[in-house]
């Protein structure tokens, strides 16, 4: 084999797509068939090849090489579980000073002084897992997934002794059970041991043992693996028999579920505080690993009146423990060009273990993070990772800075494209002018087309649409529905003159036919979905989702964002003028509309059906709030108008159905008055909704 400094950029480019296919290829064997065929020492030396190849050739650095990849494969093959609730995440702070803010904001909200009882449970670094129980027997199990869709891993499930297979007592028709599924750190120490003994690749931490253990389409190999549980929260009851946190795990006990025993029932900042401190102390010697500390409202009807935000509950926050720290030198510092053009700067790291997971990057956000923290390549820094954050740079150890330490001149053109590339005067971040000439933006806009939150198309992974982009079968997201035609044509004269997919190394008939599959299912597609999926900058899932609810259909939402018509769409709650900005400016180009018809030739986007209850007085209607409310805050109240299927606006206009006062209203319910709204006092509103 060449040394690394011997090798031409030719040969380099061909070693690091060898090298990512085999690992690759390893992984899948490791993680999916649970099947390693490289020893450990054998995958180690392909991954510092790869690393040394790429820190002589920055720019082959393949998006699917082996040091940009993060997280476990991901599993096809197991059946799906629609969440009947949905599986929810927590926000997270970082200090005692915010989980204050947080009591104060639910006080608020609840307009009362008094402190509620807080639960505060260790946060188990696991896999959450939902049990589901009809009359007393376990008929289902399902992981997470994104929330809404989880996999069936039912079999796996009742392989871990822990968990109860039959019920009995007072036990409500249908229970969902939710928790924690996790490995304690002897039983992953065992595991790894034995696997290193057989020369297999160990696991990193034991939140990936549990996942990949939990994870297995064989359920045989998860019961080998030993597992355990913790149940905290439930799903679907048919008949929620206990009315705090502190009832349920009463109950949960007396089922057989484990329950951590260091759950502590709070009800002022100062046991808070004593108990993170403790925590914190006995952590290192608890059984298993925890990464900090939930707090609940512990009283359920209060729960429910605090409620949900997007993809959180309102009653509910995450304490997280200080990030784990490490020190680490800086071996070069490189441009990522992102999909709404973001130069964005990464740190290539001399690989260090931070909290048993191996870092080789990080990122450095932007100019002005690398001129505030004065970064620069060959200087010895702190990283840190806190949980699935990527890795961040702390600081530099300027007593450790070398002679021949370099500053980081951050590029004013594209490195992709040649590109300028320009920076607004009140923007952090400098962006590539080459739009979708850009290849490096084409590529990560068809990613993000076909991501999980947007049409989620199986089969177009990464590394697929960039070959398929620099092979001209690929330009745009709308050439994503043509491939099976362009596919099938062959004809001699046309562009889709030779693509021949299923002749491509490694495909085959079935996986050309698995692909067209999975694009063909995906032909209808919901409206927030399809928003999303375009890319606009700032416009993620929530604010898709709010503009769908809002025009609920594509047609008009467009047709007024091309017009550059914003009244409607900054009127919504959530929607800001920079927001409404970049909206309008993608309609505004030219290539954006073009991909956007000939996308709707191919595809029918489902008009936004809304879910909510539109038999109450106020649904649909436009509603203003103004004054001091005296029987609910102003948030419970827009919460409760919002659940009842109304829009809550910020503005008094003539689109405004309702305005309701309070004590002292101002100018608004003047405004009202003038253009003839309805208005309604407080009580009123109360007897309306009832
Ligand atoms: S409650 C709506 N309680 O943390 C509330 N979660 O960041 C749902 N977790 O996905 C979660 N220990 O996997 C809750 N005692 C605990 C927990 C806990 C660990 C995990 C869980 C969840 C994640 C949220």
């Amino acid at each position: 084999m060449l040394s690394v400094n011997e090798l031409t950029e030719k040969q380099a480019q061909e070693e690091l797509k060898r090298i990512a296919e085999e690992m690759a290829k390893a992984d899948i064997a490791y993680y999916q068939n649970d099947d390693p065929y490289l020893t450990d020492a054998e995958y180690d030396s392909l991954k510092q090849r790869n690393e040394e190849i790429e820190k002589r050739f920055p720019n082959l650095i393949r998006t699917d090489s082996p040091s940009q990849k993060i997280g476990a494969a991901v599993k096809s093959g197991f059946g799906k579980v629609k969440h009947r609730f949905p599986m929810l995440s927590l926000a997270d702070v970082f200090n005692v000073e915010e989980v204050d803010s947080f009591i104060m904001s639910v006080k608020r909200f609840l307009n009362t002084s008094a402190m509620p009882a807080l639960m505060a449970e260790p946060k188990i670094d696991g896999l959450s897992f939902s049990a589901r129980y009809e009359k007393g027997k376990f008929v289902q199990g399902a992981t997470r997934g994104d929330g809404t869709t989880g996999e069936d891993i039912t079999e796996n499930l009742k392989t871990i002794s822990e968990l109860p297979l039959n019920i009995t007592g007072n036990v409500p028709d249908i229970l969902e059970i939710r928790g924690e599924v996790y490995m304690s750190k002897a039983d992953f120490f065992n595991l790894n041991k034995k696997y290193e003994s057989e020369g297999k690749k160990t696991f990193a931490n034991p939140r990936n043992a549990a996942a990949g253990s939990l994870r297995q389409l064989d359920s045989k190999i998860t019961a080998e693996r030993k597992l355990s549980i913790f149940a905290y929260t439930w799903g679907e009851v048919s008949e929620r028999i206990w009315n705090s946190q502190e009832d349920f795990f009463k109950h949960l006990k007396s089922w057989g579920f484990p329950t951590n025993p260091l759950n502590k029932l709070c009800s002022n900042l100062n046991e808070i505080e004593q108990n993170f401190q403790k925590l914190m102390e006995i952590r290192a010697s608890l059984p298993y690993d925890i990464d900090g500390i939930v707090y609940k409202v512990n009283d359920i009807s209060l729960q429910e009146r605090l409620g949900f935000l997007t993809r959180t509950p309102r009653w509910a926050i995450a304490h997280k423990f200080p990030a784990e720290q490490a020190l680490t030198k800086i071996n070069n510092i490189r441009i990522q060009v992102g999909r709404t053009g973001a130069l964005t700067p990464v740190a290539d790291l001399e690989p260090v273990n931070v909290g048993g997971v191996i870092v080789s990057h990080a990122t450095l956000h932007n100019e002005d993070e690398i001129k505030r923290k004065d970064i620069r390549i060959n200087d010895t820094v702190v990283i840190q990772r806190a949980g699935d954050v990527i890795p961040q740079i702390v600081e530099v150890i300027k007593e450790k800075r070398p002679e021949n330490s370099q500053e980081f001149i951050f590029p004013t053109t594209c490195p992709q494209c040649g590109a300028h590339a320009i920076r607004e005067e009140d923007e952090a971040v400098r962006r590539c002018t080459g739009g979708l000439t850009c290849p490096a933006q084409a590529i990560e806009r068809i990613i993000h087309f076909v991501s999980k939150d947007a049409f989620d198309i199986n089969g177009l992974g990464e590394k697929i649409v960039e070959d398929f982009y620099h092979e001209g079968i690929l330009k745009n997201p709308a050439d994503i529905f043509t491939l099976e035609e362009r596919n099938n044509g062959g004809d001699l004269f046309s562009y889709n003159r030779g693509i021949h997919l299923e002749s491509r190394e490694g495909w085959g008939k079935k996986s050309v036919e698995n692909l067209f599959k999975a694009i063909r299912e995906k032909r209808t597609i919901s409206l927030p979905r399809f928003i999303y999926a375009l890319g606009i900058r700032q416009v993620g899932s929530a604010t898709a989702l709010l503009i769908a609810k809002n025009y609920g259909d594509f047609a008009s939402f467009s047709h007024d964002m091309q017009l550059k018509e914003t009244g409607k769409l900054v009127s919504i709650d959530g929607i800001g003028a920079s927001m409404a900005t970049d909206i309008v400016e993608f309609f505004q180009e030219q290539h954006n509309i073009e991909i956007i018809n000939k996308l709707q030739q191919n595809i029918t986007i489902e008009n936004y059906i809304d879910e909510t209850d539109y038999s109450s007085p106020i649904a649909g209607k436009t509603i203003v709030f103004t004054g001091t409310l005296e029987q609910m805050t102003r948030s419970e109240a827009k919460a409760k108008a919002q659940s009842l299927g109304a829009k809550v606006s910020g503005s008094v206009s003539k689109n405004t159905d309702y305005v309701i006062i309070g004590n002292d209203a101002g100018s608004k319910a003047t405004k009202a008055s003038e253009l003839g709204i309805t208005i309604l006092k407080e009580e009123e509103f109360i007897n309306l909704i009832k």
